[in-house]
């Protein structure tokens, strides 16, 4: 990959060991470089073990920081205390950064580890203005806007560093990848499609790539096309992936907005009921499953097997407004109420519990997690014009707690199903109105507006 040769870790690092897009690294080890490279395409690809590439690493010199902090970055990414907690770990015992790039690095995965995203992602940003082609920071940004609902930055991020690569550099495609998501995240559509065709002809295995362009299909009511992109691309996102679970939650999407919910239900029962092990599956699962409720399907038993594994007592819940939501509707769709579970009890405090939460779950629980869980419970007890109300009164500012359009989509559908209970036709049909015109003649859209018009 073209690094000078040193063979022996020098513990004074001199300059000239560089990684493969031409960035120092404060190593003599060039066997730590080559695992942090396995452990970018791990990053960037969800294909292989990441975690045991860094391990690697920092094996090869335990004096480097850098893929110490990159660790710690990783961990954090789940979302979820445990990793989080041995994220902090890491840091406080990491060896000290010898480089200005190494150093932000580490500043930024404390922050995160702090629990603010905002600042971590300002200092990703700042390497990136040093070093565009600082892939980790770029991913790992891209990865923390999305958590943060920075809608622009996904796009901006990777627009801001694109000049400075060329096609022919490592890793050229997965930034390409990130863009074409941040594309459709900002509603550009047709540029989307083209930059993630781009990214996927430069690496076909690019699961992020497949999911920005299935994006696209979702947000244009496409659900043919995309169930048709995602089957054309299944040998490339579907076997030994880290991410599969998340685009066979975007294939029951398509399926559920054909109203094919037999086939949603199979998809949900062969891929994701089994993909429970992390929150960000948990969540993708819960919402087909509430998706599948709102469809009239009953689903009580699958959501009585899936939150039992949503432990809903901090440090579990507290850590991301986003996955308790998700883990609150679990329980609500096995039908346990806060006078029948303490766990919905012990969920609620936990998102409550403001000590235990970093400085941007503490915003996105008090502004959007507390009241939204309010709404559902008011769903739960048949309050439909308060659950219609209160899911009113936040939706539209939702993005603030991450997850992509599609996925909040969960809050519009479950608006309109409260509406239509509380016989308010006037608002559902202006609520469904959203949906014109890139979903106006889907299956799902004609649904909708068959039960409204049911109640004239
Ligand atoms: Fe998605």
């Amino acid at each position: 990959m073209g690094y000078f040769i040193d063979e022996q870790v020098d513990s004074t690092w001199r300059p000239g060991l560089r990684d493969a897009r031409g960035l120092d690294c404060s190593t003599g080890s060039v066997r730590a470089v080559e695992a942090v490279e396995t452990a970018l395409h791990a990053m960037l690809s969800y294909f292989g073990d990441p975690l045991a590439a860094l391990d690697e690493a920092i094996a090869a010199d335990p004096g480097w920081s850098l893929p110490q902090s990159l660790k710690a970055s990783l961990l954090l990414t789940s979302s979820e205390f445990e990793p989080a907690r041995q994220a902090r770990d890491i840091l406080a015992a990491a060896p000290a950064p010898r480089n200005a790039r190494e150093q932000a690095h580490h500043a930024a995965a404390q922050a995160a580890a702090e629990g603010d995203w905002a600042l971590a992602c300002r200092r990703w940003e700042a390497t990136l203005i040093h070093s565009p082609r600082d892939v980790a920071a770029l991913l790992f940004a891209h990865l923390f806007d999305f958590y943060r609902g920075d809608t622009l930055n996904l796009k901006r991020r990777p627009q801001r560093v694109l000049p400075a690569w060329s096609p022919e550099m490592p890793f050229y495609g997965f930034v390409l990848g990130m863009y074409a998501f941040g594309l459709e995240e900002s509603g550009h559509y047709a540029q989307a499609e083209d930059v993630g065709h781009a990214a996927l002809a430069i690496n076909r295995r690019d699961p992020w790539a497949v999911h920005a362009v299935a994006h696209v299909h979702e947000m244009q009511g496409q659900h043919e096309e995309g169930a048709r992109w995602l089957a054309s691309r299944q040998p490339d996102w579907a076997v030994d992936n880290g991410f599969a679970f998340h685009n066979w939650f975007h294939a029951a999407l398509f399926q559920m907005e054909g109203l094919d919910t037999a086939a949603a239900l199979q998809t949900y029962d062969t891929h994701l009921a089994c993909a429970t092990e992390m929150a960000l599956q948990r969540v993708d699962g819960t919402a087909v499953l509430w998706r599948l409720k709102l469809l009239g399907v009953d689903v009580s038993d699958r959501f009585d097997d899936l939150r039992r594994t949503w432990v809903p007592q901090a440090p579990s819940a507290g850590f991301y407004a986003f996955n308790d939501l998700h883990a609150l509707i679990a329980h609500i769709g096995a039908g346990v109420t806060p006078e029948t579970s303490e766990g919905l009890t012990s969920l609620q405090e936990a998102m409550a519990d403001f000590d235990s939460s970093g400085a941007s779950n503490r915003r996105m629980s008090a502004e959007l997690g507390l009241p939204l869980a309010q709404a559902f419970l008011d769903y739960a007890n048949g309050n439909w014009d308060s659950a219609a109300e209160g899911l009113l009164r936040v939706r539209d500012g939702a993005h603030g707690f991450g997850g992509s359009h599609a996925q909040r989509d969960i809050l519009t559908l479950t608006l309109m199903d409260a509406a239509i209970r509380a016989r308010r036709a006037d608002l559902a049909g202006h609520i469904l109105n959203e949906r014109c015109p890139e979903k106006a003649g889907t299956p799902m859209t004609l649904h909708w507006r068959r039960r409204i018009s049911a109640m004239h």
